[in-house]
């Protein structure tokens, strides 16, 4: 009896307990993506200087981006059979990401703080994608091998930015 609940499936024939490892992490996730919505929008907010109008555009881009991979994640976490963290409190409680006061920002200072909270954020997503194959989960690993592939295009274009 205690191996049928420990090997308990939901309805889409995914181990409960391994997936319950996987949606604490995406929900991590999604706070993560919630916060940086808001702080690269920031980003694009405060940039100053002769590089305002090139990464003005380039931020408006990330935060677009951030937009679309939330609701991806959320949307898989409902796939699974759970709820998604959904209120700004929750996100902020289960945020790693820190957030940023509104204040004038170079382009070397704003480009350092997107390069380090993508770093953060490849860095989770490897982690979800190897819990997501400890679970046989397939969805979650090719959603994380999707978002792994856009940060590192994303830090590949910021380290050819960076070249001196
Ligand atoms: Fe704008």
């Amino acid at each position: 009896m205690l191996e049928v609940i420990f090997m308990s499936k939901n309805y889409i024939g995914l181990e409960n307990e391994k997936i319950e490892g996987v949606v604490k992490s995406l929900n991590d996730y999604l706070a993560n993506l919630n916060l940086l919505y808001v702080k690269i929008h920031n980003l694009h907010w405060n940039i100053e200087g002769n590089a305002f109008f090139q990464l003005h555009s380039v931020f408006e881009g990330y935060y677009e981006a951030m937009a679309k991979s939330l609701d991806e994640v959320a949307e898989r976490i409902l796939i699974l059979g759970h709820r998604p963290a959904a209120s700004m409190k929750e996100y902020l409680n289960l945020a790693t990401i820190q957030e940023l006061d509104s204040k004038g920002l170079s382009a070397e200072e704003s480009i350092n703080i997107l390069e380090a909270d993508f770093l953060s954020m490849l860095g989770q997503s490897r982690s979800i994608l190897a819990l997501a194959e400890d679970a046989n989960d397939q969805g979650s690993i090719d959603l994380m091998a999707g978002f792994i592939g856009e940060y590192e295009k994303a830090l590949w274009m910021i380290k050819s930015y960076k070249a001196k």
